[in-house]
């Protein structure tokens, strides 16, 4: 089993995101509803012996990058000793993480330490009360989680970048100050499109569609086919860029995301746009594994491969390999993919999926 994994369009599978929990620390409101979810039983979740040798698998079938997601992956507990066995497992992944950062004091150095690299963190306004009413919590607030940025660059972790995802919550002076942070830390920040879910109230999935109801002016494309064409979000992040100084596109990152790039004239902070259109779509290598093994081909994909019954039935490591060879190949070529002209929604809430 040495192939890569290739989908029916010509695209090569090269990134696993991998869920490890579905629970987490917040509340968002784009991403759950405030009394929370039927959240998973213990048993139900892959454990660390089920992820370590789905990752081998994956990682004979090409896979290069993964990302463990959550719900809010520190909240997994000993997920220091999980990160460390996937590395010396898989020394030639390039592995990462997406976190909120709230507990990132207890784990930066354990991380550094075993070569974790790469940490993506969600902070989504500066101001300490808007973050309160955002995250719907009253323990952590945006300062604690810059003091862990620092003291986490300080030990040597570099690669950290910030989420900044755009909600009828935040606005414009939030961007505005998230670009200065840029600037002043040199510091990789994303802002991205709050994407709605069908699975949320209206009121909340109003707040996931941003400018509508809240009207921060900040998107009108919405999530609907307009998006292939009318990438307001884009347009509207850049023209605050704009107020900072002269705007370049930065180009051959090698990096295949969805994220775009910016710089603003004599700083070092890059200014990444992650908007809610598919362009992106045309060159995606990801897919997804739920912290309950389901394989999602795409964010928005419906569907998804009970992995966890194949690893619990006593299937071989090539006879996995081959269903999940296969599944692949069903990718669909985009997020409007057999939803012509209707309006695109996730499946289910985020803390499944990981974004
Ligand atoms: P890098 O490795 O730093 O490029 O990060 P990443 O974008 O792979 O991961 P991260 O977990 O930081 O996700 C950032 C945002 O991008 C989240 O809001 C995700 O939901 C969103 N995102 C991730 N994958 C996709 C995708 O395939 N399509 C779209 N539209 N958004 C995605
Ligand atoms: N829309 C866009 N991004 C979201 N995230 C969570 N929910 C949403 C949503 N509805 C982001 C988190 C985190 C990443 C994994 O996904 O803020 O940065
Ligand atoms: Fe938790 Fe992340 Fe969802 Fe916020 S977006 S509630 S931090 S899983």
């Amino acid at each position: 089993m040495n192939n890569s994994l290739v989908d029916s369009h010509g695209r090569e599978i090269k990134y696993l995101r991998l869920s490890v929990t579905d629970r987490c620390n917040l509340r968002c409101v784009y991403c759950m509803p405030k009394k929370g979810i039927k959240l998973l039983e213990r048993e139900e979740i892959l454990s660390f012996s089920e992820i370590l040798r789905i990752v081998d698998i994956f990682t004979k079938l090409k896979i290069r990058k993964v990302r463990l997601t959550g719900g809010e992956p520190l909240v997994r507990e000993d997920i220091d000793n999980l990160v460390e066995s996937l590395i010396a497992a898989n020394p030639e992944i390039d592995y990462a993480i997406t976190t909120n950062g709230t507990l990132l004091d207890k784990h930066y150095k354990k991380f550094a330490d075993c070569g974790l690299k790469k940490i993506n963190i969600s902070l989504d306004t500066l101001g300490a009360s808007k973050y309160s009413l955002l995250t719907r919590n009253k323990i952590y607030t945006p300062q604690m989680i810059l003091d862990y940025i620092d003291k986490a660059t300080s030990y040597g972790l570099k690669d950290i970048r910030i989420n900044s995802v755009i909600s009828g919550f935040n606005d414009k002076e939030d961007i505005r100050s998230m670009v200065d942070l840029a600037i002043i830390k040199h510091i990789r920040i994303r802002f991205i499109e709050a994407m709605s879910t069908n699975k949320l109230p209206d009121r909340y999935i109003e707040c996931g569609r941003p400018s509508y109801s809240h009207d921060n002016g900040l998107s009108a494309s919405g999530d609907t086919n307009d998006a292939f064409t009318n990438d307001n979000f884009k347009e509207n992040i850049i023209n605050i860029l704009n107020e900072f100084g002269t705007v370049s596109k930065v180009k051959n990152l090698n990096e295949l995301g969805p994220a775009s790039y910016y710089r603003i004239d004599n700083s070092d902070g890059l200014i990444g746009i992650i908007s809610n259109g598919a362009s992106y779509c045309n060159n995606c290598n990801r897919i997804r594994l739920t912290s309950d093994g389901r394989l999602k081909l795409c964010l928005y994909s419906k569907n998804s491969l009970n992995l966890k019954k194949l690893l619990r039935s006593g299937s071989s490591d090539l006879e996995i390999s081959q269903v999940i060879e296969k599944y692949v190949n069903k990718k669909p070529c985009n997020k409007f993919s057999n939803k012509s002209g209707k309006k695109i929604l996730l499946p289910e809430y985020m803390n499944r999926v990981g974004g």
